[in-house]
């Protein structure tokens, strides 16, 4: 079977910024910042972005353009003994694939709940009872399926689904073209309106002015690269699937350095937009920024809608406020869903069209557990893991084999024969010793952390089976493939064109 292509620089560009901008810039970002020292949170991100960001995204892009595969292909091809590591990664994407469209699911609704503010003033007691309906269930005990949850979600799944059954060219790239002009301009249009909201700039100060107490604190760290592996899409198997569709002749640096930096412009700027709301409505209700702000899904689901309540026009403005989130949720959903795609492709030489179906169908219906009373919870357990856990070992692994077992010098090689300017030796320097060393540090503390404390206050059995459990068998999965079926090798490419 041929390899598809990209159609144009462009529409890699598009896709890869698609993937890249999504839940974790607008819904997971800003409330990151918050929570971890506001405006002192903007150096260990710094720092994880130049330190292991750029170089992930090189090197992601540099191996899926060479050795033109799916990540268990990459791996495999570097040495067939890490093939389970491309799996690993290909499970962690599934797994993020299922509760990431919850929260597409959730934001489709509240589109519709924002135009006439639906969800009252009570934005709380809405979002957990009228909308969840959590009541006392527990990440192991769901309660019932609601459907008015799970039709959003299966409307989500459709259209990834069209995108990526309809193929890399013609469906992912034409998507992609659609979706960043729309969210950009939203997102613009909505900044615009923001920035000159009364208040607006106590909003702003908050999260510019730096807590620098917090930078002694490992979580802040740990928060930073998690985010930073989590929005740019690297170490779970999306870019090097992304980047294998490149045409022979296509930068690999610059367009690394593009997409990172889009990236995360847009993270500031969903920070500057949400934080100006926040500074308007803690203004409007005479109460301190701290007080009207809530940390993790809260943020976006409780406090959000409450400050559309007080804005001009919000039967405009909350509308767009959803839809940029649920138009970069889906352009990333189609992205984590393509990696995972494209690695059954290779490994079962089956066509795309049978690889996406079975992929969408089976994470449709893992996903609605999603769709119960107690789906949040589940999500919030599993998100924990996978992003503290899983995530940043797999990077942390990856890290290892592209630092020390393989020669790193000959990908930087490659790289440097197609791009448009050379990456020095720095590269290798942050991939060798900088990133693996934080990591190791991270995820070390993480591990014990953890281990000691838990997470969230879920009961021990919930999180040996949902965390540790998890983890353990998406390692399993990886290694059984790796050790039972004959190495993957993946499509042949067409070798013309230039992207
Ligand atoms: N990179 C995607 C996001 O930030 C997964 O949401």
């Amino acid at each position: 079977m041929k390899r598809e292509q990209w159609g144009s620089r462009a529409g890699f560009i598009m896709a890869a910024v698609g993937s890249a901008i999504g839940l974790g810039n607008i819904w997971r970002f800003p409330y990151m910042a918050y929570e971890n020292g506001g405006g002192a949170f903007f150096i260990p991100y710094l720092f994880a972005m130049i330190t292991a960001g750029i170089p992930f995204m090189i090197m992601e892009f540099g191996l899926g353009h060479k050795l033109r595969g799916s990540a268990p292909v990459v791996f495999s091809k570097l040495n067939t003994k890490f093939e389970w590591l491309g799996w690993f990664q290909v499970g962690i994407a599934a797994t993020i694939a299922v509760y990431y469209v919850a929260v597409i699911g959730w934001a489709m609704s509240y589109v519709g709940f924002a135009i006439d503010q639906s969800w009252g003033t009570d934005t709380n007691a809405f979002f957990f009872g009228e909308y969840l309906k959590l009541g006392d269930n527990s990440p192991t005990s769901l309660g019932n399926w609601q459907l008015h949850i799970a039709i959003p979600m299966a409307l989500a799944w459709a259209i990834t689904f069209v995108a990526v059954f309809t193929g890399v060219k013609g469906g992912i790239e034409r998507a992609s073209k659609i979706m960043m002009p729309l969210l950009f301009i939203m997102v613009l249009l909505l900044i615009g309106r923001m920035i000159f909201l009364p208040g607006a700039v106590d909003g702003l100060n908050y999260l510019f002015t730096p807590d620098f107490s917090k930078l002694s604190d490992t979580k802040v760290w740990s928060a930073a690269y998690g985010q930073i592996f989590f929005t740019l899409s690297v170490g779970f198997a999306i870019m090097l699937a992304y980047s294998s569709y490149l045409p022979e002749k296509s930068d690999v640096s610059n367009n690394a350095f593009m997409t990172v930096l889009i990236n995360c412009g847009f993270s500031i700027m969903a920070g500057v937009l949400i934080f100006s709301i926040l500074g308007y409505m803690a203004g409007e209700q005479g109460k301190a920024i701290t007080d009207v702000v809530s940390g993790g899904v809260g943020l976006a689901f409780v406090t959000l809608p409450a400050a559309i309540n007080l804005l001009p026009a919000p039967y405009i403005l909350g509308p767009v406020f959803f839809l940029a989130l649920v138009v970069a949720g889906l352009s990333s959903h189609i992205s984590i869903i393509e990696a995972v795609t494209s690695s059954i492709i290779d490994k079962l030489n089956i066509s795309r069209k049978k690889a996406a179906s079975l992929v969408c169908g089976i994470g449709f219906a893992v996903s609605m557990a999603f769709a119960t009373n107690g789906g949040l919870l589940l999500l919030d357990l599993v998100d924990y893991f996978i992003n503290n856990v899983a995530l940043l070992a797999s990077c942390l692994i990856e890290l290892v084999i592209l630092g020390w077992l393989i020669k790193i010098s000959d990908i930087r090689a490659h790289v440097n024969r197609v791009s448009e300017f050379n990456v020095g030796i720095w590269l290798e320097v942050c991939i060798r010793f900088i990133s693996p060393l934080m990591l190791a540090w991270i995820v070390g503390s993480n591990l014990l952390n953890t281990f000691e404390n838990g997470y969230g206050g879920y009961a021990q059995n919930e999180l040996l089976l949902l965390g540790w459990g998890l983890t353990a068998a998406l390692v399993a999965v990886g290694i059984i493939i790796n050790l039972v079926s004959r190495p993957v090798r993946g499509t042949t490419n067409e070798q013309e064109g230039a992207a």
